[in-house]
């Protein structure tokens, strides 16, 4: 079941004219939010996010917080599992195809909810493989925009590699993942590009940072360079749908000594403990 602009259906009923501007253009923006045992996870921060996207892009927010919250609540009900992946995406409305803003047009909004699949076992336990490539996005990553060719042709080359993410370089410089940000591991130390432009201000990023002060794991937020990379004793991928894995091959190369390492065995753990304190509380 899903929601669109004020009605709950069946997905299959679900219609967009096709002049909608997030057909037409990828005029607009969007959030992804992990539930477990019905309770979404970081709602209040992704409804942030959502709000500084929606400025980003001058789109006046459609709903408060409040009224945002009892919808995807709704969602989450009508839908059979108890863990879910929300998507939530709001675009500039339906309106003659002209690149500037049309005058007076309802925004689009659509939420709709999958079962969430967390990474599988063999993942956790051996790893996954990533390539690098260049970063060639706009220099808005920032905004969870649904234009994300660039973010689609940089998954595939992964995908054509038989590997699960491709980490991306800026002028030499780590900025995130195709879907995904990255952390990086130096002699016990966790390494991670400080949140600019050219990144997503990814949830899971911030839950491992706080995670990582909280039990005194050393942290630095600075500039990763590629050399650093294809140095590090551990690297490891995050995601609202991949939570953290860990990545032991880069472009066909261990990673340390090419098994899931020390740091993230920590943090895997210290996320997991954190996810079932989210499933305990009220909802
Ligand atoms: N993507 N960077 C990019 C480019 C992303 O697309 C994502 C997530 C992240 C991680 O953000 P978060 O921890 O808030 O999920 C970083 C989502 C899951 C997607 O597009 O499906």
């Amino acid at each position: 079941m899903i929601y669109l602009n004020g009605k709950f259906m069946p997905v299959e009923e679900a219609v967009i004219p096709v002049l909608d501007r997030g057909f037409i253009f990828g005029d607009g923006v969007y959030e992804v939010i992990p539930v477990y045992s019905r309770h979404p996870f970081r709602l209040q921060e992704h409804l942030q996010r959502l709000h500084k996207s929606l400025e980003s892009i001058r789109l006046d927010n459609p709903h408060s917080d409040d009224e945002w919250r009892e919808l995807l609540t709704r969602v989450i009900d009508l839908n059979e599992t108890d863990d879910q992946s929300l998507y939530l995406q709001i675009t500039r409305g339906v309106a003659k195809r002209d690149h500037a803003f049309p005058e007076k047009t309802v925004p689009t909004v659509f939420i709709s909810s999958s079962p969430l699949s967390p990474p599988r076992d063999e993942q956790l336990q051996s790893g996954v493989g990533a390539i690098t490539a260049t970063d060639n996005r706009w220099l808005r990553c920032d905004v969870k925009s649904t234009a994300l060719l660039p973010n689609v042709l940089l998954r595939q080359l992964a995908v054509d590699a038989g590997c699960t993410e491709t980490l991306l370089l800026r002028d030499g410089l780590l900025t995130e993942g195709s879907a995904s940000n990255v952390f990086v591991v130096k002699a016990g130390v966790i390494l991670a590009p400080a949140k600019s432009n050219l990144m997503l201000p990814g949830i899971t990023y911030d839950v491992v940072l706080e995670l990582a002060q909280a039990n005194a794991i050393a942290c630095e937020l600075r500039s990763v360079t590629q050399a650093e990379l294809n140095e590090a004793d551990e690297i490891w991928i995050t995601s609202s749908s991949k939570e953290i894995l860990p990545v032991t091959t880069l472009d066909g190369r261990p990673v340390g000594n090419g098994k899931p390492g020390p740091v993230f065995q920590r943090m895997h753990g210290l996320y997991q403990s954190y996810k079932e304190q989210v499933m305990r509380a009220p909802s």
